[in-house]
C-alpha cells in the first residue's frame, strides 16, 4: 500500500515534470475563460451573473455562437469553472446590487465565501464605502439584510 502510494506519487511527479518541460501545463478554468470569453467584451457580463452549471453551458454555447473560439477539451473545464466561480445566489432583494456592485474591485468569492455576523457584515460595508464603493444609502440596509440573511453567522 505505501509502497504503491509512493509510486503513484513518483509517477505524478514525472508527468508534471514532463508536462512543465514542455511547456505544456494543463489550463485552468481561468485562463480558458480569459482566453475564450476576453475578446469581445470585458468579463462584467460574466462577474455579474449567477447561474448553474446548464445555464452556463447555454450561455456558452450562445456565446460560440456568436464567434467565440473554445476547443472541445477545454469546453467542460470553462463551464465547470463558471459554475463554480459564478454559480447561483440566493434569491432575494439585495442579490443585484452585490453582483453589480460588489464584484467592481473583486471577485464575488471573497464575498460568498464569509461568513459574519450582521455588526460584522456593516463593518465590512462601511470598510468598502470606504474603498469607494458606490452603494447608496437606500442600498445599504438592502445588502445588509440579504448578506445577513444568506451569509451570516450562526
Ligand atoms: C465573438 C464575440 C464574443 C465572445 C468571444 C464572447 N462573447 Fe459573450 N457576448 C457577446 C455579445 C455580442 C454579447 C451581447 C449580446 C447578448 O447579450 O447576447 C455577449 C454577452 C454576454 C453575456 C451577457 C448576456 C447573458 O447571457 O446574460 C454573458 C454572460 C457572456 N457574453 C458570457 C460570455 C462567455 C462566458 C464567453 C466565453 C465562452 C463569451 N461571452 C465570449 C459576444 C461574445
Ligand atoms: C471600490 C472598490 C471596492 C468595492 C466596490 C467593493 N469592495 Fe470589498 N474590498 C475592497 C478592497 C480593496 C478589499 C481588501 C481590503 C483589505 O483586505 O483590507 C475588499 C475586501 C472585501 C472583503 C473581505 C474583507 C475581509 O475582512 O476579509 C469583503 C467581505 C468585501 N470586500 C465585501 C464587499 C461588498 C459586500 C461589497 C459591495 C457592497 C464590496 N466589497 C465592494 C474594495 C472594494
Amino acid at each position: 500500500m505505501g509502497r504503491f502510494v509512493l509510486a503513484a506519487g513518483v509517477a505524478s511527479l514525472v508527468l508534471l515534470c514532463v508536462a512543465a518541460a514542455s511547456g505544456q501545463q494543463p489550463k485552468d478554468g481561468e485562463q480558458i475563460m480569459n482566453a475564450a470569453c476576453g475578446s469581445c467584451h470585458d468579463t462584467t457580463s460574466i462577474q455579474t451573473a449567477a447561474r448553474n452549471e446548464k445555464e452556463w453551458s447555454e450561455t456558452v454555447d450562445q456565446m460560440v455562437a456568436r464567434g467565440a473560439t473554445l476547443s472541445d477539451a477545454d469546453r467542460p473545464i470553462l463551464i465547470a469553472y463558471l459554475a463554480r466561480a459564478y454559480g447561483p445566489m440566493p434569491d432575494g432583494p439585495g442579490k443585484d446590487i452585490v453582483l453589480n456592485t460588489c464584484t467592481i474591485c473583486h471577485d464575488r468569492t471573497r464575498i460568498t465565501r464569509s461568513r459574519h455576523t450582521e455588526e460584522e457584515w456593516e463593518g465590512t460595508l462601511i470598510a468598502m464605502l470606504n474603498e469607494g464603493a458606490q452603494l447608496s444609502d437606500e442600498d445599504f440596509p438592502i445588502v445588509l439584510r440579504y448578506l445577513v440573511k444568506n451569509y451570516g453567522a450562526n
